[in-house]
């Protein structure tokens, strides 16, 4: 149980408030062994969230971060895009762990099926976005084009699975065909489909009677925001987002969960910044401090593998977010990978579209696995104040290393 183990009948949600990859599976992990629920709203396998436990590494993708707890009930929102293969491979990677998810997880009807045909159509719509150097620099996880179809009502929802859909799917190829000239390989569609529902088929239901029942019944839910507020297709960097709603008024929506019933929003930031992808970076770096952030703080994409861009941290776009978000508190992670630089650089305020530094000292010293705020060196703990000051919100999670246990919790 956490120094601040929530009530019974909580409702917490984990936001990230950058550009994504802040640590929030890891945040997520710590914090589900005190819920009895664990939920992803949005998105799809366009997230990778990683955890370290023991020294094994577990990457999720689709599944929630709190799934190596095994007493969790594990749910999937109407707000998702699901790659049901991707999905398999993360039940089978975790059976090897030693975890059967299957008779604890739930997945909404509601949701939508991402077909192997929406990541060749990101693919292609990428092409052509390069050739005029306005690529988004997509995942090619096939997001977007599964959140268009749903836009466009044309989509195929979870509820289908088990039924045959091969007259849905004909119905596509002749689209796929004079749109983005692909070819509908439907047997390998179908037979995935087949495949999942032979697993998942009893996963399936509606999500929205569960959750409320479980609300009734004072349960603990644990929502784990996937992307980030940035990155959220209104209130992001737009057209540089991704296509879903990645706020907590999204994670809501995508769950069917009533803003009334909401606790508290915890955002995550890093103690500097990353961005995969193109888009503005105001505190972005280039050369050997980039490649040092990259370096240790092992920035490169958990799914697609890219470098991560890196900057630094930037109180506007925290301040932004927890305006749209709501946050509680911060979990501010990776502090420790800052530990060999000589002065850290933070923006302060934008200027005529440039950002204002104001340089902080560095503490030249090691704070992996520190869990006590006061053993933070004076510097560290300078920079963290200055946070909570600067955004109004205090600091409660200081991620001080990749392992589960390494995070100063703050009550
Ligand atoms: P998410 O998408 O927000 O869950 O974040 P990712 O998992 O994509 O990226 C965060 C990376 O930083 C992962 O490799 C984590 O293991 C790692 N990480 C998280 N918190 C810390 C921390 O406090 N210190 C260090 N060194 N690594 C961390
Ligand atoms: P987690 O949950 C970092 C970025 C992509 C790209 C843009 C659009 O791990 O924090 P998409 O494939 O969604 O159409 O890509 O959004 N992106 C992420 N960047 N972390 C993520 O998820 C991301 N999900 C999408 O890099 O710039
Ligand atoms: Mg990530």
């Amino acid at each position: 149980m956490s120094p601040l183990a929530p009530s019974s009948g909580s409702v917490t949600a984990v936001i990230g408030a950058q550009w994504g990859d802040e640590g929030k599976g890891k945040l997520i992990d710590l914090l589900a062994e005190d819920y009895d629920v664990v939920a992803r709203a949005c998105g799809g396998a366009n997230a990778g969230h990683t955890i370290v436990v023991g020294g094994k590494k577990h990457v999720f993708r689709l599944l929630p971060s709190g799934c190596l707890h095994t007493h969790a009930e594990i749910i999937l929102g109407a707000g998702m895009v699901i790659h049901l293969p991707t999905l398999l491979e993360e039940i089978a990677l975790l059976r090897d762990a030693g975890i059967d998810i299957v008779p604890r997880l739930r997945i909404s009807c509601e949701a939508h099926i991402l077909f192997e045909f929406h990541k060749e159509i990101d693919g292609v719509l990428e092409e052509r976005r390069s050739k005029t150097g306005t690529d988004i620099g997509t995942t090619r996880r096939g997001i977007g084009p599964a959140y268009m179809d749903k836009a466009a009502r044309m989509g195929i929802r979870m509820e289908r699975l088990g039924h045959d859909i091969s007259e849905e799917l004909r119905k596509r190829a002749h689209d796929l065909q004079t749109c983005y000239g692909i070819t509908l390989n439907a047997k390998r569609e179908l037979k995935q489909l087949h495949e999942a529902a032979a697993i998942l088929k009893d996963c399936v239901t509606d999500t929205i009677d569960l959750l409320h029942e479980h609300m009734q019944a004072g349960k603990r839910i644990l929502i784990e925001g996937a992307q980030a507020t940035l990155l959220d297709i209104d209130h992001g960097t737009y057209p540089y987002v991704t296509s879903s709603s990645t706020t907590i008024a999204g994670a809501l929506q995508g769950l069917g969960i009533p803003p009334k019933v909401l606790g508290d929003v915890i955002g995550v930031a890093k103690a500097y910044c990353t961005r995969v992808g193109a888009g503005d970076f105001l505190t972005e770096v280039q050369g050997e401090t980039a490649e040092r952030l990259r370096e240790r703080g092992g920035e490169y994409g958990s799914v697609t593998k890219r470098p991560r861009r890196c900057g630094w941290l930037h109180i506007p776009d925290l301040r932004r977010s927890a305006m749209i978000n709501g946050f509680a508190c911060w979990n501010i992670t990776k502090l420790d990978v800052l530990d060999t630089e000589t002065v850290i650089p933070v923006g302060t305020e934008e200027k005529n579209g440039k950002a204002v530094m104001k340089e902080f000292v560095g503490w030249k010293t090691a704070t992996v696995g520190i869990t006590a705020f006061d053993q933070l060196p004076k510097q560290a703990q300078e920079l963290i104040l200055f946070i909570a000051k600067e955004t109004g919100i205090p600091v409660r999670y200081i991620g001080t290393g990749q392992g589960r246990e390494e995070m100063i919790v703050r009550s």
